[in-house]
């Protein structure tokens, strides 16, 4: 058994697609196991993503994720991690495979509506980031 962490992004939650997107790993047989709606500030927004810092699309990431409310929640099941990467697919939806929640609902690589953690490491923190 393994857990994860997932984000539904501000335009997940905007586009009212919460439910779908439960719904999908559900149905793949994992289990919601924790869920919280809350609007990032840019501190903990930076500090999230902080392995990005250098990259130039940063400060936009930062601005997105800070614009809207967010839905972290946590995923638990056999080979979670992967699994919830499938589910997603690729982080730009022009790449991600036909019947994943990018290539469905994503407009771009910024706005790509959900974060999956990518290594049981980034899973911990992550959890933990959001979670007691
Ligand atoms: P996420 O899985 O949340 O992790 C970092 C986010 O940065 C990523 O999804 C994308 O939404 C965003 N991003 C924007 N440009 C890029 C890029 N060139 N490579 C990776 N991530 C990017």
């Amino acid at each position: 058994m393994e857990e994860t962490l997932s984000i539904i992004k501000p335009d997940g939650v905007g586009k009212k697609i919460i439910g779908t997107i439960f719904k999908r790993f559900e149905d793949a047989g994992l289990e919601i196991v924790n869920i919280k709606r809350l609007t990032l500030t840019t501190e903990k927004a930076g500090e999230f993503y902080y392995m990005h810092k250098d990259r130039p699309f940063y400060p936009e990431l930062v601005k997105f994720m800070t614009s809207g409310p967010c839905v972290p929640f946590v995923i638990k099941g056999e080979n979670a991690i992967l699994k919830v990467r499938e589910l997603m697919g690729a982080t730009d939806p022009s790449e991600a495979d036909a019947g994943t929640i990018r290539a469905d609902f994503a407009d771009s690589i910024d706005k790509n509506i959900i974060h999956g953690s990518d290594s049981k490491e980034s899973a911990e923190r992550e959890i933990s980031f959001f979670f007691d």
